[in-house]
């Protein structure tokens, strides 16, 4: 896979993906709430930025436009996580103003620059389609009605400017990304580790995960694809929580002897749990007929690469 050869600003670019798209994309600039922690976590990573390390302060402060000189592209990535910590009111509150104030900052620094960006990919996430059972969900099915689904579709609007002309915007919405260092993967892991792995009640939930390098490499797509909108960012096959359990207990080699019921789940992560019992059976249609090769189309062998 050849990497994108222009310059790209990226939003968020110390977290997991960021971190990951950092490594492998040449030219890099990147916009943070904190410059000194970010050259560290970057350094941690072995990660040179070639463009900048530069301060934002996304729904405090407007970008400044000259942040785009030279940008070919845009990543944006930014916002509070969503799986660390109880579901409080006021941290749905900063889930969600996070990613509208960081969005917004970039589309207005966008309209208000002669310089013309390509493209912007603004990340949606699967959460988008609430929990819908077995059906087939393609880039077309209406969104969900639950938090995260409003969270999804307000950060998406957010992403489109007034008038198309200004970039060309793509909004991937991404599944349970799969990496060694970061995301769900390690936490999935550890109750196996200690030999108390298991799926989650029935385990018939249809869970869309995607490997790591596979959403780098569609992202590297993505910037020279001329498609926009929404594109689901997940394996052309997703997996029940049950299969998952089975094979992320088999690449351990451990047993997943003790199913976890959802109130206790509930118990330990509030409203977050309805999150990880979401079913959701995504349609990689688009991104395929787009062109973009899977690297890792089966959960096993993205377990095997992993562990
Ligand atoms: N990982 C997944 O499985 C997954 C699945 C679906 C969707 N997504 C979405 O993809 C994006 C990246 O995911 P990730 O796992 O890489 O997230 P992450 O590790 O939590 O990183 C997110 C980055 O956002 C920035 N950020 C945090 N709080 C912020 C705030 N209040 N305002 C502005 N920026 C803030 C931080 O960068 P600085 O500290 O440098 O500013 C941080 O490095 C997220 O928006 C996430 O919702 C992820």
């Amino acid at each position: 896979m050849t990497p994108y050869e222009g310059t790209v600003l990226i939003a968020g670019a110390t977290g997991f993906i960021g971190t990951h798209l950092a490594r492998f994309l040449p030219h890099v600039r990147v916009l943070t709430r904190d410059t000194n922690a970010a050259r560290s976590t970057l350094s941690k990573y072995g990660i040179s930025v070639s463009e900048g390390i530069v301060k934002w302060a996304p729904g405090k402060s407007p970008l400044d436009a000259s942040v785009l000189d030279g940008v070919d592209a845009i990543i944006n990535l930014a916002g509070v996580s969503v799986a660390d910590g109880r579901w409080t009111k006021r941290r749905k509150r900063s889930i969600l103003q996070s990613r509208l104030d960081a969005t917004k900052t970039l589309i207005s620094a966008l309209s208000s620059t002669q310089h013309r960006v390509q493209s912007l990919i603004s990340a949606s996430a699967v959460g988008y389609y609430g929990s819908c059972g077995n059906q087939f969900l393609t880039e077309d099915t209406e969104p969900g009605t639950d938090f995260l689904a409003d969270v999804c579709k307000k950060w998406e609007d957010a992403a489109q400017p007034d008038t198309a002309d200004i970039v060309r915007v793509v909004t991937p919405r991404i599944g349970i990304v799969l990496g060694p260092d970061g995301g769900a993967l390690p936490k999935m892991a550890f109750p196996f580790k200690l030999f108390v792995g298991g799926k989650l009640g029935n385990g018939k939930h249809w869970m869309p995960w995607i490997q790591i390098d596979d959403l780098v490499g569609l992202f590297n797509h993505l910037l020279t694809s001329s498609i926009s909108g929404p594109v689901n960012a997940t394996a052309p096959n997703p997996v029940t929580n049950a299969e998952f359990t089975r094979q992320l207990a088999g690449s351990l080699k451990r047993p997943a002897l003790f199913p976890v019921p959802r109130f206790v789940l509930r118990l330990l992560v509030g409203e977050f749990a309805n999150a990880l019992f979401a079913s959701q059976r995504t349609d990689v249609t688009k991104a395929v007929n787009d062109g973009y090769a899977f690297r890792f189309p089966e959960l096993k062998s993205a377990l095997h690469e992993l562990y």
